[in-house]
């Protein structure tokens, strides 16, 4: 095939990451369907003991969704009502929404324009009293520049809820030249199992990551309504469990993310090494391994350079159009245009390509021949 015979590249193609591992699936749902525990049934605890120690945590809690995984933390730290938690404008809006849902504001902080992570500079004149955690976002597969957040949050006495939904597996070099997993970094992290992300689901799944035996015995009770015994409610929880189902699915995906997240990085490595100079590509901080959730472009031309690609039918999408403090639904937060230069800027200018394992020598040197081109053009 040559570079400019018409080729259909979709953003992410499930169809070719399950198929080597099809049949294995569906042979354990057919025994999940027969034993008929599809609530908390054994998967569930062997997924949590194989994440654990994925994410080099002590604990593990699966949970109904990345989102859920934010509430249940925030839940889990008591951060409610006139509480603050200092957290990216540049994000999916569970990130934010998490935070409203449970009562409390999300208190903005411009990113760095290069990783689109929270800028720590930043962080530190957003304090008040009434702060209670920071919530950085490892976005994109990246973790958030941790060593001074994680400096901050000491000094001043605050949780680390980190936002991991993008990033299981990804790593960060510590000041302490300790590499630790995403999720092992703060109080607790949240995963998403978001079919689109790197471990991703037959459906909706998350789960949270501690090192804390308190917590995780308060949040193994709030999934379950605060139940410490049946029918005893020391909390006010909710139905936040993960599905035997989808534990079941993910435990046999497990096996095999360590080899999507290598087929991501070689992709992004080819990229970087055939996209024209001028293209500007992901900044992955030298302090972190990025598993590439998504390869993100950068373009002043951005809407233009999607049009072009999507009529070269190449994949792609804008993570994301509008930051969160200028959302609708933030409107009570006060804040207009120009609050967060970077995280405008990165909404008006990013684009997503696909970066997927399976995508071919062929597939990758057509989307480069069109970045390219366009580039040239
Ligand atoms: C950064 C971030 N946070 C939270 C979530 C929420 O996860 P879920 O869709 O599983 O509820 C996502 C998922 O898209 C995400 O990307």
């Amino acid at each position: 095939m040559t570079k400019t015979e018409t080729q259909n590249i979709p953003l992410l193609d499930i169809h070719a990451q399950d198929a080597p591992i099809k049949d294995r699936i569906l042979k354990k749902i057919h025994d999940m369907f027969d034993k008929k525990q599809f609530i908390n049934g054994p998967e569930v605890s062997e997924l949590e003991d194989k994440l654990k120690n994925y994410c080099e945590t002590q604990f593990s809690v699966g949970v109904s969704s990345g989102s859920d995984a934010l509430i249940i933390s925030l839940m889990a730290l008591n951060i409610g009502h006139h509480d603050e938690v200092i957290t990216t404008p540049f994000s999916f809006f569970a990130t934010a929404g998490s935070i409203a849902r449970v009562g409390a504001k999300p208190v903005f902080c411009d990113i760095d324009p290069k990783t689109f992570n929270i800028d720590p500079l930043n962080i530190e004149e957003k304090i008040t009293e009434n702060t209670k955690a920071i919530m950085p976002v490892h976005l994109f597969g990246q973790c958030a520049d941790m060593d001074p957040i994680i400096e901050i949050a000491k000094k001043y006495n605050l949780y680390i809820i980190e936002d991991a939904a993008q990033a299981i597996g990804s790593s960060y070099n510590t000041n302490s030249t300790q590499i630790k997993k995403a999720g092992n970094l703060g109080t607790i992290g949240c995963f998403s199992f978001f079919p689109s992300k790197n471990l991703g689901g037959c459906g909706d799944g998350g789960a949270v990551t501690t090192n804390d035996e308190e917590l995780y015995q308060k949040l193994k009770s709030l999934r379950m309504h605060g139940e410490t015994q049946r029918y005893h409610h020391k909390f006010i929880g909710g139905n936040f469990r993960l599905d035997t189902l989808q534990a079941g699915i993910l435990s046999i995906k497990l096996d095999y993310l360590n080899k999507q997240h290598e087929g991501r990085m070689k992709n992004a490595e080819y990229y970087n090494k055939h996209l024209h100079p001028s293209v500007i590509k992901p900044f992955i901080n030298e302090k972190c391994t990025s598993i590439f959730n998504q390869y993100t472009l950068q373009s002043k031309d951005r809407d233009t350079l999607k049009s072009y690609l999507t009529d070269h039918t190449i994949g792609n999408n804008i993570y994301y159009p509008i930051p969160l403090h200028l959302q609708e639904c933030f409107h009570y937060l006060n804040h207009k245009e120009g609050d967060f230069p970077y995280a405008e800027k990165a909404a008006k200018e990013v684009l997503s390509i696909p970066v997927f394992s399976e995508l071919s020598t062929d597939q990758l040197d057509y989307v480069i021949h069109h970045i390219n081109h366009f580039h040239d053009a």
